[in-house]
């Protein structure tokens, strides 16, 4: 009989959760040897955790709200696109090692240009947020080699504060790479992403509409009840309203293949995590 290799998800909350789900569809499509599972970890005990996960053979886990920051600091080494944004949302152990890397903006990449058909070279972005989901996807989009990234907040210094930590990248990449807060917004632009905490306060959507071009494609990073707001104001004023259940089945999808080398179906997983949700 083969092993069957053990993976969970750690969060504070994690009941919600969806990885579990996609990742047993994952297992099941593809024939990998996977069981994977969700731990709810007490806010002081995520390092305990990961030591007692590692010690009961666990090959690898997801790292959600709250752990992605400390997660970052107890890994012994780190991808390059998990030391840009600072942050990791997939462990792997190997042996005694902790590897970390984040896959949360690849995932948001693949789901656009995969699964909403927006090829990202040469246009303008607008990324609403400077937190730490901005931070997780800011590195991979730089890479695709859009023309314009402007990063809003409301707190403006931690707009200038990624920017600067994105620069090389940015120049590397030939993107002109721009801060500013939510008022000063100049231009329109193709792709809007919204990731912000705004709609979960049930706060009005923080920028204005003239930020669309015709046909934009705007993205909220959330998905569920969550986005609905940000999702209407983009389809009232002609954009394409895009959640972000494709960017979280894409992030599991690269989490998958970091741990297994395989590539799972996430277009088929992602429309059947649709249908499952709407029934
Ligand atoms: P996350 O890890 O989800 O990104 P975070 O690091 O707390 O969480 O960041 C939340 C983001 O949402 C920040 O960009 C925050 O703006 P500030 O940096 O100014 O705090 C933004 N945000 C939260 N509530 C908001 C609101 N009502 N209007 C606009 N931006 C909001």
């Amino acid at each position: 009989m083969t092993a069957v290799d053990q993976y969970c998800v750690m969060g504070n909350p994690v009941g919600h959760s969806k990885s579990p789900w996609i990742h047993a569809r994952f297992a099941a499509l593809t024939g990998q040897p996977v069981e994977y599972g969700r731990r709810l970890i007490p806010f002081d005990g995520f390092a305990a955790a990961l030591q007692a996960f590692a010690a009961e053979g666990g090959k690898g886990c997801n790292v959600t709200v709250p752990f992605k920051f400390e997660a970052a600091t107890l890994v012994s080494r780190r991808s390059a696109r998990a030391a840009l944004a600072g942050a990791c949302n997939v462990l792997r152990f190997d042996g005694g090692d902790l590897t970390g890397d984040n896959t949360d903006g690849i995932g948001l990449v693949h789901d656009l240009q995969g699964n909403a058909g927006m090829a990202l070279a040469g246009r303008d972005l607008l990324l609403v947020g400077a937190g730490g989901a901005a931070a997780g996807v800011l590195g991979p989009l730089l890479d695709t080699r859009p023309r314009r990234v402007v990063v809003a907040n409301r707190t403006v210094d931690k707009a200038r504060a990624l920017v600067a930590g994105h620069a090389t990248l940015a120049t590397a990449n030939d993107v002109a790479l721009e801060s500013c807060s939510l008022t000063d917004v100049t231009g329109c632009f193709d792709v809007v992403v919204n990731a912000t905490a705004s709609s979960l306060a049930g706060d009005a959507v923080p920028v204005p509409a003239t930020v669309l071009k015709p046909g934009a494609l705007a993205c909220d990073m959330m998905y569920g009840p969550a986005a609905d707001g940000f999702l209407d104001w983009a389809r009232s004023h002609g954009a394409i309203g895009r959640d972000g259940l494709g960017m979280l089945v894409e992030q599991a999808a690269e989490a998958f293949w970091v741990w297994r080398g395989v590539r799972p179906p996430a277009a088929q997983v992602l429309a059947e995590l649709r249908a499952e949700l709407a029934a």
